[in-house]
């Protein structure tokens, strides 16, 4: 894959929760590419963090680049259309969340937002397989979500290899992003499994200096 073709995604779950206008753009002006949005509703998920609103004020901020919106919440669909109002790029959701996957995925791609379906780390490819050919990406979770600053689950690896192949065999441009305990010592062994999309929070958020992160990160890449 193309050096340029990987996309690095800032969790900012592990940012400054008070500053995250200013956190966003400094990681932005830092290197990376997109901006991922933990979306937790203390129901589908044992934690509670950002709606739409938040995603709204980044966007009035002066948050130009894509949103990642993910959303660990169930129902989905009413966040499905706040979030697209709100000015998410990206929607991801858990198919165990929806109890209709496809009317779910039509409804992000009818605000002209990317959909995208995530799967847990024991969730199985089929869940996801009936809807590949519409999904602009595939969301592998490597930790159980919930909480960031997780260890990498490396059973995870598998599955990505598989979900390439998959999106190989059926020459889709689907973009696979992989979430949760992605590090410096980690990043280039899931992009030679097959990932093209990095979400990292603890990784860069619990450094001082992004730039030095993001950097170090791409230079792995490199390497593959
Ligand atoms: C977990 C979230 C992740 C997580 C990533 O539920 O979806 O985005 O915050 O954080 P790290 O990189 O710290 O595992
Ligand atoms: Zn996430």
């Amino acid at each position: 894959m193309n050096i340029k073709d990987y996309i690095i995604a800032p969790s900012i779950l592990s940012a400054d929760f008070a500053r995250l206008g200013e956190e966003s753009s400094k990681v932005l002006d830092c290197g990376a590419d997109w901006i991922h949005f933990d979306v937790m509703d203390n129901h589908y998920v044992p934690n509670l963090t950002i709606g739409p609103m938040v995603c709204k004020a980044l966007r009035e901020f002066g948050i130009e680049a894509p949103i990642d919106a993910h959303l660990m919440v169930k129902p989905v669909d009413s966040l499905i259309e706040s979030f697209a109002e709100a000015g998410a790029s990206y929607i991801t959701f858990h198919p165990e969340a929806s109890d209709h996957i496809d009317r779910s995925i039509e409804l992000i791609k009818s605000y002209d937002c990317k959909a995208g379906l995530v799967l847990n780390p024991a969730s199985p490819v089929g869940l996801i397989e009936e809807s590949l050919d519409k999904l602009d990406m595939v969301l592998l979770m490597s930790v159980n979500p919930g909480f960031g600053g997780q260890k990498f689950i490396d059973s995870v690896l598998n599955k990505i290899t598989k979900v390439r192949s998959l999106i190989e065999k059926n020459n889709l441009n689907t973009r696979l992003e992989v979430d949760g305990g992605i590090n410096l010592e980690n990043i280039s062994q899931i992009a030679s499994a097959g990932a093209d999309t990095f979400v990292a929070g603890s990784a860069i958020f619990n450094e001082n200096d992004y730039s030095a992160v993001i950097k170090k990160m791409r230079s792995s890449l490199e390497t593959i």
